[in-house]
């Protein structure tokens, strides 16, 4: 763990020497991972085409780092701490070489059932030891991982599969989530039927739920592993050999496919897990995201596993059985390091203070905050009542895009405030700029947050359309990375992020393009139109706001947004539901028939003040008549 920072002035002594010396620092931080062998050159780039290359020529196998690498001298430590959704089940574990053998294992059964290196296998399952277990064997053969979040519908798991063209699905029979039982094999039976590239499913037994199999194509988990050794060689990839695509929404169009490659996205997620929660030997990290989304890659499996860490993955959700269960698993774990989400922390906030007393909340050493900007009320409970006043809370921005985190206090090392992310981590070089593409320099100013060095991490493409990843994070600035995000820099030089500028939403954490609910609700044949918006909401960060024009007047308007909300669940899933959708007649439109959403988000926040100049628009009297029904509850 050497290549952890010590102290503050280290910190800026390596930050300046990793910005005049990219390649070099990075090189150095490679030089901590196993590599079969080196790599020719450490970085080739531009962010025109884009083209980005990192540690060309290296050959390894992720998983040999995650794994084979600890056999030795962390044999026997922990590496997976499992906490089922039921308190009352017994949670497990598994050491280094337990979970060495059970990747081993199910790497064989995915090459049993034709697996092979480079081909893309879509992972649809709940939050147990099989899914990093599936995770880790795709690695171990060279196959490109998809892991879709156990909360997308049919339509969403087909669109990613087709957009992949996946040959196989890891799924289960169903998922306990809270008190509900969730049926996932059913959902990978409707998704198929629209997905001929599919010809193998491997289903887990979770559940015990019955279900259908379709002879010649699904097989049981348990049936495959006893076939199976545990004998089974990683496969050598090349660095920048795909690791996974992991779909994420943007501002137009269906989700893309973020790629990931093998060398750069280990290095940037090994080295900054190790650095901004100070990791020490014999620390329990708790990652409270679903390995659905990027931050489970990097911080509940690569991350921590690729430093030997012990790393607690938990079934359930927050509030079940009562919204004291985060802290409950703390106590039991004796967890130090706790990395959650402001959403999560708003929410266990209200619930009430009882919640929290009586905790065992004493192991805790360092906190984590992710995926959306923290209010300061949310950022002092955390800190008081979850981090007894003396843990340092990192507030870690960061994007599926950029593989692992970008800014973020160092925890217990660099200074924090309230709200901002603070400081680049080294090797990252973020700029702000205004809407010409001018770099805004000096402090105390705001603009569009950009990146203009690649780190290792950065994204390589979008899966099977590489124009999109120009135009969409390429082309808005020359030579810049365009995160999408709007930030300021105080007179201190420290960052703070203001939330996005582009039209995608952030619903607890969840990103969703409003393009996307749009596409969504739309479908209903009684509708001619639709915007969705972003508003303020107390818990979820931001709430869906839709307007909607309708072919005739609604009978029934209750019903009718019923329909909607139907919709969205069957198209995207039940976390993209608008909170609240008005009826209307008209929306506001430019001339050129564009429609003006700023003015749409400033009526949904209810700020009819400052609205702005609507005599631009083709009707202004459609502003007032949407004024007048705004909904506000
Ligand atoms: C977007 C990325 C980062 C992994 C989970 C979400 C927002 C993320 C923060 C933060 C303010 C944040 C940004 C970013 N975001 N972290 N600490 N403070 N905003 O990944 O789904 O790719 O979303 O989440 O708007 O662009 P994602």
């Amino acid at each position: 763990m050497n290549y952890q920072i010590q102290s503050f002035a280290e910190y800026e002594e390596i930050y300046k020497y990793s910005i005049e010396n990219p390649e070099a620092f990075w090189a150095e931080v490679a030089g901590h991972f196993q590599w079969q062998k080196p790599w020719d050159t450490v970085l080739n780039w531009n962010f025109k085409d884009p083209n980005i290359k990192w540690f060309e020529g290296g050959k390894l196998n992720i998983t040999e780092n995650c794994l084979d690498r600890h056999l030795e001298s962390l044999g026997n430590k922990t590496a997976l701490i499992w906490e089922p959704n039921d308190p009352n089940e017994p949670s497990r574990n598994l050491t280094y070489k337990q979970l060495h053998t059970e990747v081993c294992r199910f790497a064989n059964v995915l090459k049993n059932n034709g697996a092979k290196k480079g081909d893309r296998i879509c992972i649809y399952m709940p939050m147990v030891l099989e899914l990093a277990i599936a995770v880790l064997a795709c690695a171990r053969i060279g196959a490109i991982h998809s892991v879709v979040f156990g909360g997308f519908s049919a339509q969403s798991i087909s669109d990613r599969i087709q957009d992949a063209q996946c040959n196989m699905v890891i799924t289960s029979d169903g998922a306990f989530r809270g008190a509900k039982q969730i049926p996932l094999k059913p959902i990978i039976d409707e998704a198929l039927k629209t997905c001929p590239s599919v010809d193998k499913v491997i289903v887990l037994a979770r559940t015990k739920s019955a279900v259908n199999m379709t002879a010649d194509r699904d097989v049981w988990w348990h049936n495959e592993i006893a076939k199976v050794n545990s004998n089974c060689p990683a496969e050598i990839t090349d660095a920048e050999d795909l690791l996974f695509i992991l779909y994420t929404s943007g501002s137009t169009g269906k989700p893309k496919g973020v790629v990931h490659t093998c060398g750069g996205y280990m290095v940037y997620a090994g080295y900054t897990f190790s650095n901004v929660f100070q990791y020490q030997p014999d620390e329990i990290f708790f990652c409270t995201a679903d390995i659905g989304w990027v931050t489970g890659h990097s911080y509940i499996i690569y991350g921590p596993l690729a430093n030997g860490a012990t790393s607690l993955m938990f079934e359930g959700v927050p509030n079940f059985p009562d919204a004291g269960r985060l802290w409950d698993i703390v106590g039991k774990h004796q967890v130090n390091i706790l990395y959650t989400a402001p959403t999560a922390i708003r929410s266990l906030m209200q619930a009430g203070h009882h919640y929290v007393e009586n905790k065992n909340l004493s192991s805790l050493t360092k906190l984590g905050s992710v995926g959306e900007p923290i209010n300061e009320e949310a950022w002092h409970w955390y800190q008081d009542n979850i981090g007894h006043k003396d843990c340092p809370i990192a507030d870690t921005w960061w994007q599926t895009e950029t593989g692992g985190i970008m800014i973020s206090p160092i925890a217990g090392i660099t200074p924090t405030k309230p709200c901002y992310a603070m400081l680049p981590l080294p090797g990252i070089q973020p700029v702000l700029v205004d809407e010409k593409g001018e770099e805004i320099l000096g402090n105390d100013v705001s603009g569009n947050l950009c990146i203009k060095f690649p780190w290792p991490g950065i994204l390589r493409t979008t899966y099977g359309d590489h124009e999109r990843c120009r135009t969409n994070y390429f082309a808005a600035y020359p030579n810049l990375y365009f995160t999408g995000d709007g930030c300021l820099r105080d007179a201190d030089g420290h960052y703070r992020i203001t939330g996005r500028v582009d039209d995608v939403l952030n619903v607890s954490g969840h990103r969703i393009g409003t393009a996307e609910v749009e596409n969504a609700i739309d479908m209903h044949h009684g509708l001619v139109e639709t915007a969705v918006v972003g508003y303020p909401h107390d818990i979820k960060g931001q709430g869906i706001y839709a307007y909607a024009i309708c072919l005739e007047p609604p009978e029934d308007e209750n019903k009718l947004r019923a329909e909607i909300l139907a919709i969205v669940t069957k198209e995207i899933g039940a976390f993209a539901k608008p909170d609240k959708i008005q009826f209307v007649n008209g929306l506001p439109k430019t001339r050129s028939g564009k429609i003006m959403r700023r003015i749409l988000r400033k009526i949904a926040e209810g700020e009819f003040e400052n609205i702005g100049d609507v005599t631009t628009l083709l009707d202004p009297a459609v502003v007032e008549e949407i004024k007048a029904g705004r909904l506000d509850r």
